[in-house]
Formats: C-alpha cells, sequence, structure tokens
C-alpha cells in the first residue's frame, strides 16, 4: 500500500492540496467527487437532487472499494463520516485530516457554495458558520480517526503542502 488519503470537511482545501502534493511525490491525483461525477455522468448536485444523499453515500462507499497505487486520493468531505469508510480508507493509504475552523472553512466556502448541494442555499456567512460548526462536531470523530492532523488554518495551499511533504517523507 503506498497511498496518502485526504480527508476533512468541505473547503478544507483537499483538492488543491492533494493535486500539488501528487506532482510532488510523482503520484497519481484522484478526487473521488470527479470520479464519480464522471462514472455517473452527471455532477454531484444532480446525484443529490434525482437520487438523494443516501444515494451519493453509496457510491461514495463503493468507489473506495477500488484498488489504489500510488495516488493521492482527495475525498469529499462527507465520505469518511458515512458507512464503514473510515476504516477502508485506512487501509487504503496513509490518512491525513486537514483541519480548519468554522469561520476559517465558512471563508473559504462562500464564494463557491452554490455548487456544493449541502451548503448551496445558505444565505450568509454567519448561517454558514453556524451550519458548519453542527456538522463539524458529529464528523470530527471520524476526522480525527486519521493517522496525522494537519492545521491548515490560514496557510497558503503551498505552505501546507511542503509541510506535508516533509512529513509524509519523515513517516516513511
Ligand atoms: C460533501 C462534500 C463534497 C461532496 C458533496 C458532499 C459533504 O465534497 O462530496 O457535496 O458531505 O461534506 P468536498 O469536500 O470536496 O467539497
Amino acid at each position: 500500500m503506498n497511498n496518502i488519503v485526504l480527508i476533512g470537511f468541505m473547503g478544507a482545501g483537499k483538492s488543491t492540496v492533494g493535486k500539488a502534493l501528487a506532482a510532488r511525490f510523482e503520484f497519481n491525483f484522484v478526487d473521488a467527487d470527479e470520479a464519480i461525477e464522471k462514472e455517473e455522468q452527471r455532477s454531484i448536485s444532480e446525484i443529490f437532487s434525482q437520487d438523494g444523499e443516501t444515494h451519493f453515500r453509496q457510491l461514495e462507499a463503493d468507489f473506495i472499494k477500488n484498488q489504489f497505487h500510488n495516488v493521492v486520493l482527495a475525498t469529499g468531505g462527507g465520505m469518511p463520516c458515512h458507512h464503514e469508510n473510515i476504516d477502508r480508507l485506512k487501509t487504503i493509504g496513509t490518512t491525513i485530516y486537514l483541519q480548519a475552523s468554522p469561520e476559517n472553512l465558512a471563508q473559504r466556502l462562500w464564494l463557491e457554495r452554490k455548487r456544493r448541494p449541502l451548503i448551496k442555499t445558505i444565505e450568509s456567512v454567519e448561517e454558514l458558520v453556524e451550519f458548519i460548526n453542527i456538522k463539524l462536531t458529529d464528523r470530527a470523530l471520524f476526522y480525527e480517526k486519521a493517522d496525522v492532523v494537519v492545521e491548515v488554518g490560514n496557510k497558503a495551499s503551498c505552505e501546507v503542502v511542503d509541510e506535508l511533504f516533509t512529513l509524509i517523507k519523515n513517516l516513511k
């Protein structure tokens, strides 16, 4: 097994960091949401509105039954918190939780909330912070099972990538 699995809330930077990290390790980058969209030939928003969240969670669980080799996998924010996915993810590779505060995540997410079905109808930053607060309380239990927890806070993604690159090299 030689994979890196990034987990964390929407907006934590899993895809941006994942792409750059994959380039540094000369691994392939896999974005779970994108892979599911490709497989389904429709967007995550369409999957949610046409078939509901439960169906999407099943697609996520099915997706990680695949085999991965030399891959950086960016998971969807809810993936580790449904089915037994966190256990499966931990067998796929080194799991890394990109952690950030609700205020920080809300700032990062506000302008892109429309393409995320769970937050697209939220109408103010305050409401978004509140939503994240509640969800994170449930999800932290799963996220914190990661092998490594990295605070992303206000850091630029290149800074997070440098930090992770060093950290992972030293784990090996
Ligand atoms: C979700 C996060 C999204 C996507 C879907 C549900 C969640 O992925 O899987 O909209 O439940 O947090 P990102 O974390 O990549 O935005």
